[in-house]
């Protein structure tokens, strides 16, 4: 495929790493049944496509998140693929027993900077969530397993509405003190704008290294794109995103999937960013599920290339 002219800014990351995040954030909102083979060939064309991250499922309770219980199975039946990280979210001691027995890279602890969220998403205060992961954080580096976090609610939350940025730093620093190898500060719910994201990635970053801080925005209010753009020119170069714009959390009504993936490659790639994925086999691998659930892709990238072939 022949993108725009290449424009090649300075100040930008000549690479940037994706985290896929469609088959756990992508597939956990939906309410008909998706059998675990669909999700591993998901897993599998996404690997083929070229991404190093594949978030892969989730060892949570099934009673909470009913479309995540095939997660063991997905994992002991996708191909795996030298140098992939396929990483899995685990809220407690027993999440990660399952993520350890599935062989799972990487474990995502997951917390919120915002109260009212942390409740109803895992049931326990933020304080009472760091105590929680800390065992969490202990076993995934004595078991050589790389360990991530996401800060939920931090451009926003659905029941507490603004949240100030010292919740987020102060949940930044929670993380850091609990040595994750990586950060990720999340638009949950979509709401943030560029001004709004500079200035909570800015704030992070003057307490952990920016290396090791990723973005997570999902696309309620179509922000996604700029926001990551002003992530970039802070320094960002790790993003969550999520094949065909699959996804929300089922604790935070109304927020639509994460940004598509389609659509930040095709950004990135005009810009002359490199990614290492192949953008078409994401398109393929997004019509596939897509068509698996029964609709078209979200991404507008996806959609446009299709129209272009078909034309
Ligand atoms: P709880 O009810 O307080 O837990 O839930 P509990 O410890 O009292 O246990 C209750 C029952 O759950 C017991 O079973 C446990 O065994 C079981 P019972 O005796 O009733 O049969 N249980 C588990 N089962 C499987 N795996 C586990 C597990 N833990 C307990 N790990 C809990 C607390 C955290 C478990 C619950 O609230 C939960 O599972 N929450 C998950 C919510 C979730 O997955 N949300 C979506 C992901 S987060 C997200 O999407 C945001 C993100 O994308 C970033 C962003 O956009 O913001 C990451
Ligand atoms: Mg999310």
């Amino acid at each position: 495929m022949v993108l725009p002219k290449m424009y090649q800014p300075m100040n930008y990351p000549k690479h940037v790493h994706i985290v896929e995040v469609g088959p756990r954030d992508g597939l956990q909102n939906e309410k008909q049944e998706i059998p675990a083979s669909v999700k591993i060939e998901l897993v599998n064309r996404l690997s083929d496509a070229g991404f190093k991250n594949i978030e892969s499922g989730s060892f949570v309770s099934p009673k909470w998140v009913p479309q995540m219980a095939t997660s063991a199975e997905v994992f002991a039946g996708i191909a795996r693929k030298s140098g992939v990280i396929y990483s899995a979210l685990t809220p407690n001691m027993k999440g990660f027993e399952g993520a350890l027995a599935a062989k799972a890279d990487e474990v995502v602890i997951f917390g919120a900077a915002s109260e009212a969220f942390s409740q109803k998403n895992i049931n326990c205060s933020i304080a009472e969530s760091i105590e929680r992961f800390r065992p969490v954080a202990e076993a995934a580096k004595a078991n050589n397993i790389r360990l991530r976090a996401a800060v939920s609610c931090a451009l926003g939350c659905p029941y507490q509405g603004d949240v100030p940025v010292s919740a987020v730093v102060d949940c930044v620093e929670r993380f850091a003190e609990l040595g994750c190898d990586d950060i990720g500060i999340a638009d949950t719910i979509g709401v943030g704008t560029p001004a709004h994201t500079r200035e909570v990635f800015e704030a992070a970053a003057k307490r952990y290294p920016i290396a090791q801080i990723s973005g997570h925005f999902h696309d309620t209010y179509g922000q996604a794109l700029a926001n990551i753009l002003v992530c970039l020119e802070v320094g960002v170069a790790t993003f969550d995103t999520s094949v065909a714009g699959l996804g929300g959390c089922p604790y935070a009504k109304g927020a639509t999937g994460n940004v598509s993936t389609e659509d930040v490659l095709y950004m990135l790639h005009g810009m002359g960013i490199e990614t290492g994925i192949d953008l078409d086999k994401v398109c393929a691998a997004g019509e596939f599920i897509s068509q698996a659930l029964g609709r078209a892709p979200h991404s507008r990238v996806s959609r446009a290339l299709a129209a272009k072939r078909a034309a």
